[in-house]
């Protein structure tokens, strides 16, 4: 009788080259292809090895390396510090700050900032955010700002909770003294992240944020419901007639179209395991100016347009918010509706389902990082490359799997996972983000079509490979794709594979995505224009003032006094180009505003016009360009 063990399933398959092996791109652990038949003839170690590939073996030990870590993983408290002690306290006020209203806030110039100086908008450089780890330092924080930051004191700030009519007022020191406090890592992330890839087939409404616009930071105050039952609200509301609470916030920055407010709903902020919490410390530290001093709201898991800052109103309704921002802003419309007037419009932005809440599913590739080059020379055996990235979730779900394709999404690579430390609430709630990275070899990275990157949720839910337009340019999660392409860097005569992101925040250029035919169109219609007048630089310079205020876009000039008062981005934000006659301006306009807008620039000419603006043109471009 022939006692030899029959093969197992996955054996039989591997001997028939059907299905079981795994991708060759993996790189080897440095080492372990010299290991092979070094251990002990019939180990276990043995038998893998002659069964897998130095590859397979690696990835197999990441595998059990990485269930390991996820088994272990620990619950947050909401009583520990955080691990980012980076904090400078003392950052200095920005050059850039020198004559907008928030030239008294100290600010750190790592930051690249999207809406040119005013108001600030900005995202830090994506392998900064990354190698900063995962908890992000306060000055790396993303910030996104409608207007100028409220100047506003502790000492003096007061906290207004209105309900059936009565109305309590709470200070900041007895907000800190009375309340019990949690401290939690959340990955806040703007639903406009990665919106310029959207932008770059047809421009939004909104600018161009690159994939920074997200960070993860410790913060730190009382539960939203334990201030509200102390203010008197029932943590249960008379469902009379089966009707719906929200609470409403308010904030005391002050805008173009009245005050930032929104709401969410009632219960959502009354159930302890949401962590709706008012924040006043952030990493540890009171709030900087930028992200909300005195005090903020924070709701985990939801987009960061919800997350209101300077607070100074809460109040409970049973009809949703209808402030100016919290509808006409943070929604995802079908992308139909291409404009914000007109009765669609009027009635999708109106339309409960399109409001953004929780967060949504993404993952992006931070190395290589834009324009990074590697020779082709490194191309040889045992050099491999970490490919890495973040990921997060919105609604408190895990991020439960990475993956990294090189061929355009045929074949997918497993990444291992990164969690902040004490990363899970109640039980299993994930408010905080994953860095993922893998190992591949050098080789197989260089001759990839591109890296691809997509996750999965804990509905096993994906992102979509392709990006979908809407008007907001909000929540773009498809996949994450870098281009590799072959250069000869400087005097070198070895080429190198140069990677190219899909687009660089801001104004920059450097992307792979170059913009759409429709976009090209749009932007000649926008350069047309027949030239009625010349100035020189000089005449031009002296229009510097509120009331009398010349900006010049593409070489033509405006005046744009009359806009000053209804602007949406503030005066300030105009103000800054005021009789300045340089590229910065055009490039600013060009990455904030849409064609629209600049049929609005346009349309202010002309005789009868109300406000009457006048195109006229430089007498040369040596004017322009002089200095
Ligand atoms: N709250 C007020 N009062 N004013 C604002 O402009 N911006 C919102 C939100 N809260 C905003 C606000 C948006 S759109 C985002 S994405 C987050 O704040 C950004 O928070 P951060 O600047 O701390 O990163």
């Amino acid at each position: 009788m022939d006692d030899a063990k029959p093969p197992e399933e996955h054996e039989w398959n591997r001997s028939q080259g059907k299905g079981g092996k795994h991708h060759g791109a993996y790189a080897p652990r440095p080492g372990d292809e010299h290991e092979q038949g070094s251990s002990d003839e019939g180990s276990e170690a043995t038998l893998l090895e002659d069964k897998y590939s130095p590859q397979e073996l690696a990835l197999l030990k990441c595998l059990e390396h990485e269930k390991e870590y996820v088994e272990h993983l620990k619950l947050n408290d909401g009583q520990g510090k955080s691990p980012q002690t980076k904090n400078r306290t003392q950052i200095s006020i920005d050059e850039q700050d020198q004559f907008s209203p928030d030239n008294w806030l100290p600010r750190s110039s790592d930051l690249i900032r999207l809406t040119g100086k005013h108001p600030l908008n900005a995202e830090p450089r994506l392998t900064r955010l990354f190698d900063a780890g995962l908890i992000t330092p306060n000055e790396l924080h993303y910030v996104r700002n409608h207007g100028a930051v409220p100047r506003l004191l502790w000492e003096f700030h007061e906290l207004e909770v209105e309900y059936s009519g009565r109305k309590r007022t709470l200070s900041m020191s007895e907000l800190k003294r009375n309340y019990p406090t949690i401290n939690i890592p959340v990955a806040l992330a703007c639903d406009g992240n990665r919106r310029k890839e959207l932008n770059m087939i047809k421009k939004s409404k909104g600018f161009n944020w690159g994939p920074g616009g997200v960070s993860c930071a410790y913060w730190k105050g009382p539960l939203l419901r334990d201030v509200l039952i102390s203010a008197g609200i029932p943590p249960k509301l008379p469902a009379r007639g089966g009707a719906r609470y929200w609470v409403n916030f308010e904030g005391a920055d002050d805008l173009s179209e009245g005050k930032y407010a929104t709401c969410i709903p009632f219960e959502y902020a009354m159930a302890p395991t949401n962590d709706v919490m008012l924040a006043y410390e952030m990493n540890d530290v009171p709030l900087p100016p930028d992200h909300g001093y005195p005090v903020r709201l924070i709701i985990p898991g939801y987009v960061g347009g919800r997350c209101v800052k300077w607070l100074q109103k809460i109040w409970i309704s049973d009809k949703e918010n209808s402030s100016y921002y919290h509808i006409w802003d943070n929604r995802v419309l079908p992308a139909f509706v291409t404009e914000k007037d007109g009765e669609f419009a009027e009635t999708l932005f109106h339309h409960p389902s399109t409001s953004c809440n929780e967060q949504n599913l993404n993952s992006v590739i931070v190395k290589p990082a834009q324009g990074e080059a590697i020779p082709l020379s490194k191309a040889r055996k045992g050099y491999s490359y970490r490919i890495a990235g973040y990921a997060y979730d919105g609604g408190g779900h895990e991020v439960q799997r990475v993956e990294v394709s090189l061929d355009g999404g045929h074949t997918w690579l497993y990444c291992i996972r990164k969690f902040p430390d004490f990363p899970i609430r109640h039980d299993k709630k994930f408010w905080s983000w994953v860095h993922w990275h893998v190992d591949v070899e050098l080789s197989h990275l260089l001759r990839a079509d591109s890296i691809a990157v997509r996750c999965f949720n804990v509905f096993k839910n994906t992102q979509p490979e392709n990006p979908n337009w809407n008007i907001m340019g909000m929540m773009n999660n498809c996949w994450y794709v870098v281009r590799p392409e072959i250069v000869y860097s400087g005097d070198s005569e070895v080429p190198c594979i140069r990677f190219r992101h899909p687009t660089e925040p801001g104004t920059g250029d450097g992307g792979w995505m170059q913009p759409s035919e429709e976009n090209k169109i749009e932007q000649a219609k926008q350069e047309a224009g027949t030239p009625q007048k010349q100035f020189t630089r000089e005449e031009i310079e002296k229009h510097d003032k509120e009331n009398d205020c010349w900006i010049v876009v593409d070489g033509k000039v405006y005046d744009a006094t009359s806009t000053l008062d209804w602007h949406p981005g503030g005066k300030a934000a105009i103000l800054g180009h005021a009789g300045k006659v340089h590229q910065t301006t055009t490039d600013e306009f060009a990455s904030i505003h849409d064609g629209y807008a600049y049929q609005k620039l346009k349309g202010m000419l002309g005789p009868g016009c109300e406000c009457l603006n006048e195109l006229l043109t430089l007498s040369s471009q040596s004017a322009f360009w002089a200095q």
